[in-house]
C-alpha cells in the first residue's frame, strides 16, 4: 500500500524574495502569499486522504523583523481571517492555531477565536496556522505544563504539544534547507521535500506532484521493510 499524506505541514518561504524580485515591497508578497493558503487549502480539503495541513505563517523568530513588515502581517493575518471565514464554512475546513497567542492583540486573538469555534465542527480537513509559533518555544511549554505530573514520556510530552500530531509530509518553499524551528517533535520521522519554488509562485498542481513521490517512498520508521 502506498503512503497516504495525512498530515501535510508547509514552510512558506520566499514572499519577499518573490515581490523583491519584481521590484515591489516584500509586503506585496506576503499578500500573494495569503491567496496561495487559499488555494492550497482548498485543494487539500478536496483530498479525503488528507486530514490535516499545518502551516508555517508566523515564527518566534519573525519579530526580529523591521516593525512596519510585523505590523503589516498582523493586520494580514486578521484581514484574512474575517475574509476567510466563510471560506472555512463552506469547505467544511475546521480552523486551528498553534504557537504561543498570548502576545497577540486582543482584537487578532478575538478572530482567532471566533473563527476557530465557528469551524468547530467542520471535519473535510483541518487547517492548523503556526503563529508565534517555534519548535523549541512549544516543547518547552510543554514541558513546563506537564512537570508536575511525574516522570515525562514520550507519550505525556507528545499530549501536552500544541500539535500532538506526528507529520508525514514536510514541504518547504524558497530554495533553503532548514526547519527554521517548525515541527522539531512532530516531524522526527517525516518525509522532507524542498522545493526552489518561491511560495507565492507554489501550486495545487506542484503540491500534487510532492504527493505522488512521496506516495513511492518506503517509510521505514527504524525498522525493516
Ligand atoms: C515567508 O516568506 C513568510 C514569513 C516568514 C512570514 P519570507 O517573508 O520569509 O520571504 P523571504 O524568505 O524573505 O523571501
Ligand atoms: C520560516 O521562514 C518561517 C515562516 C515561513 C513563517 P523564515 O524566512 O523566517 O526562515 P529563515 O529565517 O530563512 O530561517
Ligand atoms: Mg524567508
Amino acid at each position: 500500500m502506498s503512503n497516504q499524506p495525512r498530515h501535510i505541514a508547509i514552510i512558506m518561504d520566499g514572499n519577499g524574495r518573490w515581490a523583491e524580485a519584481q521590484g515591489k515591497n516584500r509586503t506585496y508578497g506576503h499578500e500573494k502569499g495569503a491567496e496561495i493558503v487559499r488555494s492550497i487549502t482548498t485543494y487539500c480539503g478536496e483530498h479525503s486522504e488528507i486530514d490535516r495541513l499545518t502551516l508555517y505563517a508566523f515564527s518566534t523568530e519573525n519579530w526580529k523583523r523591521p516593525k512596519l513588515e510585523v505590523e503589516f502581517l498582523m493586520k494580514l493575518l486578521e484581514k484574512y481571517l474575517k475574509s476567510e471565514r466563510s471560506t472555512y464554512l463552506d469547505n467544511n475546513i475546521r480552523f486551528e492555531p498553534i504557537g504561543d497567542l498570548s502576545i497577540f492583540s486582543k482584537s487578532l486573538r478575538n478572530v482567532i477565536d471566533d473563527v476557530q469555534k465557528a469551524t468547530e465542527g467542520c471535519n473535510a480537513l483541518t487547517q492548523c496556522l503556526a503563529l508565534n509559533y517555534g519548535g523549541r518555544d512549544e516543547i518547552v511549554r510543554a514541558v513546563n505544563a506537564s512537570r508536575e505530573n511525574g516522570a515525562i514520556t514520550v507519550e505525556s510530552l507528545t499530549n501536552a504539544l500544541d500539535c500532538t500530531h506526528d507529520v508525514d509530509l514536510l514541504i518547504r518553499t524558497g530554495g533553503d534547507h532548514r526547519l527554521s524551528n517548525f515541527m522539531m517533535w512532530q516531524a522526527a520521522y517525516a518525509e522532507l521535500f524542498f522545493t526552489k519554488t518561491l511560495w507565492p509562485e507554489f501550486s495545487a498542481d506542484e503540491l500534487e506532484s510532492i504527493i505522488k513521490k512521496f506516495k513511492t517512498v518506503e517509510r521505514r520508521f527504524g525498522g525493516l521493510n
